[in-house]
Protein backbone atom coordinates (compact mmCIF):
# COMPACT_ATOMS: atom_id res chain seq x y z
CA UNK A 1 0.00 0.00 0.00
CA UNK A 2 1.64 3.56 -1.09
CA UNK A 3 1.56 6.83 1.23
CA UNK A 4 -2.13 7.06 3.14
CA UNK A 5 -3.71 9.65 1.24
CA UNK A 6 -1.84 10.13 -2.20
CA UNK A 7 -4.59 7.66 -3.98
CA UNK A 8 -7.59 9.61 -3.25
CA UNK A 9 -5.42 12.85 -3.57
CA UNK A 10 -4.66 11.90 -7.33
CA UNK A 11 -7.91 10.76 -8.28
CA UNK A 12 -9.48 14.37 -6.85
CA UNK A 13 -6.95 16.02 -8.80
CA UNK A 14 -7.89 14.65 -12.08
CA UNK A 15 -11.73 15.50 -11.93
CA UNK A 16 -11.06 18.84 -14.50
CA UNK A 17 -9.39 16.01 -17.14
CA UNK A 18 -12.45 14.08 -16.67
CA UNK A 19 -14.83 17.05 -17.13
CA UNK A 20 -12.77 18.26 -20.07
CA UNK A 21 -12.90 13.96 -21.33
CA UNK A 22 -16.19 13.86 -21.25
CA UNK A 23 -16.77 17.35 -23.28
CA UNK A 24 -14.96 15.78 -25.91
CA UNK A 25 -16.73 14.08 -29.17
CA UNK A 26 -15.60 11.01 -28.57
CA UNK A 27 -17.77 10.66 -25.27
CA UNK A 28 -19.89 13.28 -25.97
CA UNK A 29 -21.26 11.99 -29.12
CA UNK A 30 -22.23 8.66 -27.83
CA UNK A 31 -24.03 10.72 -24.61
CA UNK A 32 -25.98 12.60 -27.34
CA UNK A 33 -27.09 9.17 -29.27
CA UNK A 34 -28.32 8.17 -26.11
CA UNK A 35 -30.05 11.28 -25.37
CA UNK A 36 -31.76 10.99 -28.90
CA UNK A 37 -33.03 7.99 -28.24
CA UNK A 38 -34.59 8.84 -25.10
CA UNK A 39 -36.15 12.14 -26.96
CA UNK A 40 -37.62 9.10 -29.60
CA UNK A 41 -39.38 6.91 -26.73
CA UNK A 42 -40.51 9.90 -24.58
CA UNK A 43 -40.75 8.93 -21.15
CA UNK A 44 -43.41 10.24 -18.74
CA UNK A 45 -41.04 10.13 -15.71
CA UNK A 46 -37.82 8.89 -14.14
CA UNK A 47 -36.93 6.55 -12.14
CA UNK A 48 -33.12 6.28 -10.41
CA UNK A 49 -31.50 3.24 -8.95
CA UNK A 50 -28.72 3.52 -7.71
CA UNK A 51 -26.24 2.81 -4.40
CA UNK A 52 -24.02 5.55 -1.90
CA UNK A 53 -22.27 8.39 -3.84
CA UNK A 54 -23.94 6.83 -6.73
CA UNK A 55 -27.48 7.34 -5.08
CA UNK A 56 -26.01 11.38 -4.49
CA UNK A 57 -25.22 11.33 -8.55
CA UNK A 58 -29.16 10.08 -9.25
CA UNK A 59 -31.00 12.33 -6.46
CA UNK A 60 -29.02 15.43 -8.75
CA UNK A 61 -30.02 13.96 -11.83
CA UNK A 62 -33.89 13.83 -10.64
CA UNK A 63 -33.43 17.30 -9.83
CA UNK A 64 -32.41 17.77 -13.38
CA UNK A 65 -35.06 16.03 -14.81
CA UNK A 66 -37.72 17.75 -12.87
CA UNK A 67 -36.64 21.17 -13.00
CA UNK A 68 -35.06 21.23 -16.56
CA UNK A 69 -37.41 18.48 -18.05
CA UNK A 70 -40.43 18.97 -16.25
CA UNK A 71 -40.90 14.69 -15.98
CA UNK A 72 -41.30 13.48 -12.59
CA UNK A 73 -38.27 11.56 -11.28
CA UNK A 74 -37.48 9.55 -7.77
CA UNK A 75 -35.25 7.09 -6.43
CA UNK A 76 -36.44 3.68 -6.38
CA UNK A 77 -36.11 1.46 -3.73
CA UNK A 78 -34.29 -1.76 -4.59
CA UNK A 79 -35.55 -3.48 -2.11
CA UNK A 80 -39.35 -3.48 -3.47
CA UNK A 81 -37.84 -5.87 -6.23
CA UNK A 82 -35.08 -7.64 -4.67
CA UNK A 83 -36.32 -8.33 -1.37
CA UNK A 84 -39.86 -8.26 -1.18
CA UNK A 85 -40.08 -9.67 -5.11
CA UNK A 86 -42.28 -6.59 -6.66
CA UNK A 87 -42.66 -6.12 -10.16
CA UNK A 88 -43.92 -2.43 -10.07
CA UNK A 89 -45.37 -1.21 -13.55
CA UNK A 90 -42.48 0.90 -15.23
CA UNK A 91 -44.26 1.18 -18.88
CA UNK A 92 -44.17 4.72 -19.12
CA UNK A 93 -40.70 5.26 -17.42
CA UNK A 94 -37.17 5.78 -18.19
CA UNK A 95 -35.24 3.72 -15.46
CA UNK A 96 -31.45 4.94 -14.48
CA UNK A 97 -29.17 2.67 -12.82
CA UNK A 98 -26.25 4.68 -11.78
CA UNK A 99 -23.19 3.27 -10.81
CA UNK A 100 -19.38 3.16 -10.81
CA UNK A 101 -18.56 -0.19 -10.78
CA UNK A 102 -21.92 -1.37 -12.55
CA UNK A 103 -21.45 -4.16 -9.88
CA UNK A 104 -23.80 -4.50 -7.76
CA UNK A 105 -26.37 -7.49 -8.05
CA UNK A 106 -29.78 -5.41 -7.02
CA UNK A 107 -29.40 -2.50 -9.13
CA UNK A 108 -28.92 -4.88 -11.95
CA UNK A 109 -32.01 -6.63 -10.62
CA UNK A 110 -34.45 -3.78 -10.90
CA UNK A 111 -32.86 -2.64 -13.86
CA UNK A 112 -34.00 -6.28 -15.57
CA UNK A 113 -37.40 -5.61 -13.66
CA UNK A 114 -37.86 -2.66 -15.20
CA UNK A 115 -37.17 -3.86 -18.93
CA UNK A 116 -39.30 -6.81 -18.87
CA UNK A 117 -42.23 -4.33 -18.01
CA UNK A 118 -41.36 -2.17 -20.64
CA UNK A 119 -39.15 0.67 -19.04
CA UNK A 120 -36.87 2.28 -21.36
CA UNK A 121 -33.43 1.07 -19.11
CA UNK A 122 -30.34 3.42 -19.44
CA UNK A 123 -27.15 2.59 -17.24
CA UNK A 124 -24.71 5.29 -16.51
CA UNK A 125 -21.79 2.99 -15.19
CA UNK A 126 -17.84 3.60 -15.27
CA UNK A 127 -17.21 0.18 -16.32
CA UNK A 128 -19.13 -0.88 -19.83
CA UNK A 129 -18.50 -4.45 -19.17
CA UNK A 130 -20.23 -4.46 -16.21
CA UNK A 131 -23.64 -6.34 -15.60
CA UNK A 132 -25.59 -3.30 -15.07
CA UNK A 133 -24.30 -1.98 -18.64
CA UNK A 134 -25.38 -5.46 -19.90
CA UNK A 135 -28.78 -5.54 -18.40
CA UNK A 136 -29.77 -2.05 -19.67
CA UNK A 137 -31.04 -1.22 -23.16
CA UNK A 138 -28.78 2.06 -23.09
CA UNK A 139 -25.56 2.66 -21.41
CA UNK A 140 -23.58 6.12 -20.73
CA UNK A 141 -20.33 5.94 -20.15
CA UNK A 142 -18.79 8.38 -17.56
CA UNK A 143 -15.10 7.47 -18.41
CA UNK A 144 -13.43 8.51 -15.34
CA UNK A 145 -10.72 6.15 -15.89
CA UNK A 146 -9.51 3.73 -13.02
CA UNK A 147 -10.35 5.09 -9.49
CA UNK A 148 -7.41 4.51 -6.74
CA UNK A 149 -8.78 5.07 -3.50
CA UNK A 150 -12.02 3.21 -2.42
CA UNK A 151 -13.81 6.36 -1.61
CA UNK A 152 -15.39 7.47 -5.15
CA UNK A 153 -14.27 11.06 -5.89
CA UNK A 154 -13.81 11.81 -9.66
CA UNK A 155 -16.01 9.00 -10.06
CA UNK A 156 -19.14 11.04 -8.48
CA UNK A 157 -18.40 14.10 -10.43
CA UNK A 158 -18.46 12.19 -13.78
CA UNK A 159 -21.58 11.03 -13.25
CA UNK A 160 -22.85 14.34 -12.19
CA UNK A 161 -21.25 15.74 -15.63
CA UNK A 162 -22.50 12.32 -17.73
CA UNK A 163 -26.38 13.75 -16.23
CA UNK A 164 -26.24 16.85 -16.70
CA UNK A 165 -24.91 16.22 -20.75
CA UNK A 166 -27.80 13.94 -20.90
CA UNK A 167 -30.63 16.38 -19.43
CA UNK A 168 -29.36 19.41 -21.31
CA UNK A 169 -28.99 16.88 -24.80
CA UNK A 170 -32.59 15.77 -24.29
CA UNK A 171 -33.56 19.23 -23.49
CA UNK A 172 -32.24 20.04 -26.60
CA UNK A 173 -34.79 18.15 -28.54
CA UNK A 174 -32.36 16.07 -30.49
CA UNK A 175 -29.77 14.74 -28.17
CA UNK A 176 -26.95 17.37 -28.32
CA UNK A 177 -26.69 19.80 -26.05
CA UNK A 178 -27.33 23.52 -27.30
CA UNK A 179 -23.97 25.62 -28.37
CA UNK A 180 -24.68 28.45 -25.54
CA UNK A 181 -24.85 25.48 -23.24
CA UNK A 182 -21.56 23.63 -24.50
CA UNK A 183 -19.76 26.89 -24.03
CA UNK A 184 -21.01 27.41 -20.43
CA UNK A 185 -19.83 23.96 -19.52
CA UNK A 186 -16.76 23.88 -21.65
CA UNK A 187 -15.77 26.32 -18.64
CA UNK A 188 -16.03 23.83 -16.43
CA UNK A 189 -12.48 22.29 -16.59
CA UNK A 190 -10.98 25.43 -15.66
CA UNK A 191 -12.77 26.46 -13.08
CA UNK A 192 -13.04 22.77 -11.15
CA UNK A 193 -9.13 23.69 -11.39
CA UNK A 194 -9.91 26.84 -9.73
CA UNK A 195 -12.22 25.57 -6.92
CA UNK A 196 -9.27 22.93 -5.54
CA UNK A 197 -6.16 25.43 -5.31
CA UNK A 198 -8.34 27.12 -2.41
CA UNK A 199 -6.51 26.56 0.56
CA UNK A 200 -9.24 26.65 3.06
CA UNK A 201 -9.57 22.83 3.23
CA UNK A 202 -6.86 21.47 5.01
CA UNK A 203 -7.22 24.43 7.08
CA UNK A 204 -10.40 23.43 8.43
CA UNK A 205 -9.10 19.63 8.44
CA UNK A 206 -6.23 20.82 11.67
CA UNK A 207 -9.58 22.73 12.82
CA UNK A 208 -12.41 19.90 12.87
CA UNK A 209 -9.51 17.19 13.95
CA UNK A 210 -11.53 16.62 17.11
CA UNK A 211 -14.62 17.08 16.04
CA UNK A 212 -16.92 14.47 17.24
CA UNK A 213 -19.97 15.23 14.77
CA UNK A 214 -21.16 16.80 11.80
CA UNK A 215 -24.05 18.17 10.24
CA UNK A 216 -24.35 19.30 6.22
CA UNK A 217 -27.20 20.83 4.65
CA UNK A 218 -28.15 22.21 1.01
CA UNK A 219 -31.23 22.76 -1.10
CA UNK A 220 -31.89 21.92 -4.36
CA UNK A 221 -29.27 20.97 -6.46
CA UNK A 222 -27.12 21.40 -3.39
CA UNK A 223 -28.47 19.05 -1.45
CA UNK A 224 -27.02 15.78 -3.40
CA UNK A 225 -23.40 17.81 -2.71
CA UNK A 226 -24.30 18.13 1.70
CA UNK A 227 -25.58 14.49 1.35
CA UNK A 228 -22.29 13.59 -0.93
CA UNK A 229 -19.99 15.52 2.05
CA UNK A 230 -21.52 13.53 4.84
CA UNK A 231 -20.99 9.96 3.17
CA UNK A 232 -16.82 10.92 2.27
CA UNK A 233 -16.82 12.12 6.11
CA UNK A 234 -18.34 9.21 7.24
CA UNK A 235 -15.90 6.48 5.40
CA UNK A 236 -12.62 8.07 5.48
CA UNK A 237 -13.06 10.26 9.08
CA UNK A 238 -15.16 7.75 10.37
CA UNK A 239 -16.70 10.91 11.37
CA UNK A 240 -20.75 10.86 12.39
CA UNK A 241 -22.15 13.74 9.93
CA UNK A 242 -25.47 13.85 9.34
CA UNK A 243 -27.12 15.80 5.98
CA UNK A 244 -30.65 16.92 5.88
CA UNK A 245 -32.03 19.29 3.31
CA UNK A 246 -31.95 22.72 4.67
CA UNK A 247 -36.00 22.74 4.97
CA UNK A 248 -35.88 19.10 6.64
CA UNK A 249 -33.11 20.35 9.22
CA UNK A 250 -35.87 23.15 10.22
CA UNK A 251 -38.19 20.25 10.87
CA UNK A 252 -36.42 19.21 13.95
CA UNK A 253 -32.65 18.00 14.08
CA UNK A 254 -32.02 22.07 14.30
CA UNK A 255 -32.52 21.17 17.75
CA UNK A 256 -28.91 19.22 17.84
CA UNK A 257 -27.02 22.41 16.09
CA UNK A 258 -25.23 24.26 19.13
CA UNK A 259 -21.33 25.92 18.90
CA UNK A 260 -19.49 22.27 19.09
CA UNK A 261 -21.01 20.50 15.80
CA UNK A 262 -19.74 22.19 12.90
CA UNK A 263 -22.15 22.72 9.67
CA UNK A 264 -20.87 22.81 6.44
CA UNK A 265 -23.93 24.56 4.97
CA UNK A 266 -23.68 24.84 1.12
CA UNK A 267 -24.91 28.10 -0.73
CA UNK A 268 -25.38 29.00 -3.73
CA UNK A 269 -26.31 32.09 -5.81
CA UNK A 270 -29.62 31.21 -6.84
CA UNK A 271 -32.85 29.91 -5.45
CA UNK A 272 -31.84 27.04 -4.01
CA UNK A 273 -29.07 29.48 -1.61
CA UNK A 274 -32.05 32.12 -1.05
CA UNK A 275 -34.15 29.70 0.28
CA UNK A 276 -30.95 28.60 2.54
CA UNK A 277 -31.59 32.14 3.69
CA UNK A 278 -34.02 30.95 6.56
CA UNK A 279 -31.84 28.14 7.35
CA UNK A 280 -28.80 30.05 8.47
CA UNK A 281 -30.80 32.66 10.44
CA UNK A 282 -31.74 29.90 12.29
CA UNK A 283 -28.37 28.19 12.71
CA UNK A 284 -27.06 31.98 13.81
CA UNK A 285 -29.73 32.05 16.62
CA UNK A 286 -28.15 29.03 17.87
CA UNK A 287 -24.84 30.40 17.52
CA UNK A 288 -23.51 27.52 15.48
CA UNK A 289 -20.37 27.16 14.27
CA UNK A 290 -21.39 27.20 10.33
CA UNK A 291 -18.99 26.96 7.41
CA UNK A 292 -20.30 27.93 4.13
CA UNK A 293 -19.40 26.30 0.71
CA UNK A 294 -20.21 28.42 -2.08
CA UNK A 295 -19.01 31.63 -4.50
CA UNK A 296 -19.81 34.50 -1.50
CA UNK A 297 -19.24 35.21 2.02
CA UNK A 298 -22.28 34.89 4.15
CA UNK A 299 -22.96 36.41 7.54
CA UNK A 300 -22.49 34.67 10.42
CA UNK A 301 -20.18 31.74 9.05
CA UNK A 302 -16.96 30.80 10.44
CA UNK A 303 -15.12 30.23 7.43
CA UNK A 304 -15.87 29.49 3.36
CA UNK A 305 -14.70 26.95 1.24
CA UNK A 306 -14.81 29.49 -1.75
CA UNK A 307 -16.01 27.90 -5.25
CA UNK A 308 -16.18 30.37 -8.27
CA UNK A 309 -19.59 31.52 -9.09
CA UNK A 310 -22.03 29.34 -11.63
CA UNK A 311 -25.50 29.14 -12.25
CA UNK A 312 -26.70 26.35 -9.40
CA UNK A 313 -27.60 23.94 -11.96
CA UNK A 314 -23.70 23.18 -12.40
CA UNK A 315 -22.59 24.08 -9.19
CA UNK A 316 -22.51 20.77 -8.09
CA UNK A 317 -19.74 19.67 -10.25
CA UNK A 318 -17.63 22.55 -8.43
CA UNK A 319 -19.33 22.58 -5.12
CA UNK A 320 -18.29 18.93 -3.88
CA UNK A 321 -14.43 19.83 -4.98
CA UNK A 322 -13.06 21.32 -1.48
CA UNK A 323 -15.62 18.57 0.51
CA UNK A 324 -13.95 15.78 -0.99
CA UNK A 325 -10.72 17.47 0.04
CA UNK A 326 -11.81 18.41 3.27
CA UNK A 327 -12.43 14.50 3.65
CA UNK A 328 -9.44 13.81 2.89
CA UNK A 329 -7.16 16.51 4.91
CA UNK A 330 -9.23 15.26 7.91
CA UNK A 331 -9.01 11.49 8.13
CA UNK A 332 -5.22 12.28 7.52
CA UNK A 333 -4.79 14.55 10.44
CA UNK A 334 -7.02 11.93 12.28
CA UNK A 335 -4.38 9.25 11.58
CA UNK A 336 -6.25 7.53 9.40
CA UNK A 337 -6.25 6.07 5.94
CA UNK A 338 -9.05 7.45 3.51
CA UNK A 339 -7.33 5.47 0.28
CA UNK A 340 -8.63 2.37 2.13
CA UNK A 341 -11.05 3.08 4.59
CA UNK A 342 -11.55 -0.03 7.05
CA UNK A 343 -13.77 -2.97 5.99
CA UNK A 344 -14.75 -1.14 2.85
CA UNK A 345 -14.14 -2.60 -0.67
CA UNK A 346 -14.52 -1.06 -3.77
CA UNK A 347 -17.22 -3.07 -4.87
CA UNK A 348 -20.05 -3.41 -2.50
CA UNK A 349 -22.56 -6.11 -3.70
CA UNK A 350 -26.43 -5.87 -2.13
CA UNK A 351 -29.61 -7.53 -2.49
C1 LIG B 1 -18.53 5.88 -1.63
C2 LIG B 1 -18.60 4.68 -2.42
C3 LIG B 1 -19.81 3.84 -2.28
C4 LIG B 1 -20.33 3.48 -3.65
C5 LIG B 1 -21.51 2.54 -3.52
C6 LIG B 1 -22.10 2.25 -4.87
O1 LIG B 1 -17.35 6.55 -1.81
O2 LIG B 1 -17.71 4.38 -3.20
O3 LIG B 1 -20.82 4.50 -1.57
O4 LIG B 1 -20.70 4.65 -4.31
O5 LIG B 1 -21.09 1.35 -2.94
O6 LIG B 1 -21.14 1.73 -5.69
P1 LIG B 1 -21.34 1.71 -7.23
O7 LIG B 1 -21.39 3.14 -7.65
O8 LIG B 1 -20.17 0.96 -7.78
O9 LIG B 1 -22.67 1.02 -7.47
Amino acid sequence: MGTPGTGMAADIAEQPEVFAGLLEPAHADPIAAVAAAIVRRRPRHVVFTARGTSDHAALYGAYLAEIRLGLPAGLASPSAVTVFGARPDLSDALVVGVSQSGGSPDLTEVVKVARETGALTLAITNNPESALARAAELHVDVAAGHERAVAATKTYTAELMALLLLVEGIRGGDGRVPADELRTLAALPDLATTALADPTAPDLARRYRFAARMVTTGRGYAYPTAREAALKLMETSYLPALSFSGADLLHGPLALADPDVPVLAVVGGGPGGAAMRDVLARLDERRADVVTVGPADVAGASARLAVPEVDERLAPLLDILPLQRLALALALARGENPDAPRGLAKVTSTL
